[in-house]
C-alpha cells in the first residue's frame, strides 16, 4: 500500500442546505445546517487513508477550538499530524458552503492558518516526504511550502500530484517545474490552458496542452462524466463515471484524488485502473452530505 504525504488545507466546513440558491437581494429558507471536517488537503488525506494508504499531513490550524477539533478528526482517522502546526496568531480555515436540491454547491473560504504555513515546514517534515511514494498538494494554501515539499519529493524519488484548485489564472512556473501529475477539473483546466472545454476534441486538446506544461500525466475530472487522462507515452482516454443521483458534490474531487493516489503505481503504469477506483469512490461521496463524513472506505468502494 502507498505512503502519501499531503501538503494542504484544513477547514471547518459550515454547510447550509437550500432548495435553490438565493438571487442577489433575495432571502430563502434553509432546509438544514451542519458543520463537518473539510478543506481540500484534509479531504484528500482522509480519502487516501480510508482507502488504506499510510498518510502524513503537512499544514496548519489556528489557535482555536475549530483547530483542535480538526486536528482531532485527522488523528482519529490514523493520519500522522506531526506536520500540522498550530499558529497562535491565525484562525483555523473555514468554508461556508451552500448546497441546493440539485446537489450543486457554492463555497466561500477564509484561508486563515492555511495561508500562513511556514515555507520551511516541509523541511521539518523531510523524513515523512522521503518515506513517501506520493506527495499531493492543492492551491488552498500559500504556494511556497508546496514548492518546497515537491522539491524535496523530487529529490527522494516520490511522485508529486498537484490538484490546481481552486483555480488560479496562472499556476506558478516554479510549481509546475516540480509537478509530475496535474489533476484539474474542467473549469481549472480551462483557466490554465485557455482552451474552452466544450466537446471531446477540445477536451483532448486541453489535456495535451496540460501535458506540454512538462508533466508526466494530466487528468481532467469531468464530474458526472468521469475523468479524461493523458500520459507521457501518449496513452489517453476517458474513464467514465458511475451513474448515481448526487445530493452533495462537496469533496467529490478530493475523494477522487485521495482514493486514486492510494492505488496508483508511482510510475503511473496502472493510471486508468487507479482512475476507475477514484471514480467509484467519488460516486459514493456525492450521494452523502458533507465533505469528510461522505468519504467512503476501501471495503465499500471495492
Ligand atoms: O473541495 C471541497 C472543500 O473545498 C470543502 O471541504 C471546503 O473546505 C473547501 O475548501
Ligand atoms: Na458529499
Amino acid at each position: 500500500m502507498n505512503t502519501i504525504t499531503v501538503v494542504g488545507s484544513i477547514n471547518l466546513d459550515r454547510t447550509i442546505r437550500v432548495h435553490r440558491m438565493p438571487a442577489p437581494g433575495e432571502t430563502v429558507h434553509a432546509s438544514g445546517v451542519f458543520s463537518a471536517g473539510g478543506g481540500k488537503g484534509a479531504n484528500q488525506a482522509v480519502a487516501a487513508r480510508r482507502s488504506g494508504a499510510a498518510v502524513n499531513f503537512i499544514g496548519a490550524v489556528g489557535w482555536d477550538s475549530a483547530g483542535e477539533h480538526m486536528r482531532d478528526l485527522l488523528e482519529r482517522e490514523g493520519i500522522d499530524t506531526a506536520g500540522v502546526l498550530t499558529l497562535e496568531d491565525q484562525n483555523t480555515g473555514q468554508a461556508y458552503i451552500v448546497v441546493d436540491d440539485g446537489g450543486e454547491n457554492s463555497i466561500m473560504i477564509h484561508g486563515g492558518a492555511n495561508q500562513a504555513i511556514p515555507a520551511e515546514q516541509p523541511h521539518v517534515c523531510a523524513n515523512a516526504i522521503t518515506a513517501s511514494d506520493f506527495v499531493i498538494a492543492q492551491l488552498e494554501t500559500n504556494i511556497q511550502p508546496v514548492v518546497e515539499a515537491f522539491t524535496l519529493a523530487r529529490r527522494s524519488g516520490a511522485t508529486t500530484i498537484l490538484n490546481p484548485a481552486p483555480a488560479l489564472e496562472r499556476v506558478p512556473d516554479e510549481l509546475l517545474a516540480v509537478t509530475d501529475v496535474i489533476v484539474p477539473n474542467e473549469t481549472e483546466a480551462q483557466v490554465i490552458t485557455g482552451i474552452d472545454v466544450v466537446d471531446d476534441e477540445s477536451l483532448a486538446r486541453a489535456a495535451g496542452r496540460l501535458h506540454e506544461l512538462g508533466v508526466q500525466g494530466a487528468i481532467i475530472t469531468l464530474g458526472h462524466r468521469g475523468a479524461y487522462y493523458h500520459r507521457d507515452d501518449g496513452e489517453s482516454g476517458l474513464v467514465p463515471a458511475f451513474p448515481v443521483e448526487a445530493v452533495d458534490t462537496t469533496a467529490a474531487g478530493d475523494t477522487f484524488i485521495g482514493a486514486m493516489a492510494s492505488r496508483l503505481r508511482p510510475d503511473l503504469s496502472n493510471l486508468a485502473e487507479a482512475i476507475r477506483y477514484g471514480n467509484k469512490a467519488s460516486s459514493l461521496t456525492v450521494q452523502r452530505y458533507g465533505a469528510q463524513p461522505s468519504i467512503p472506505r476501501a471495503a465499500e468502494i471495492e
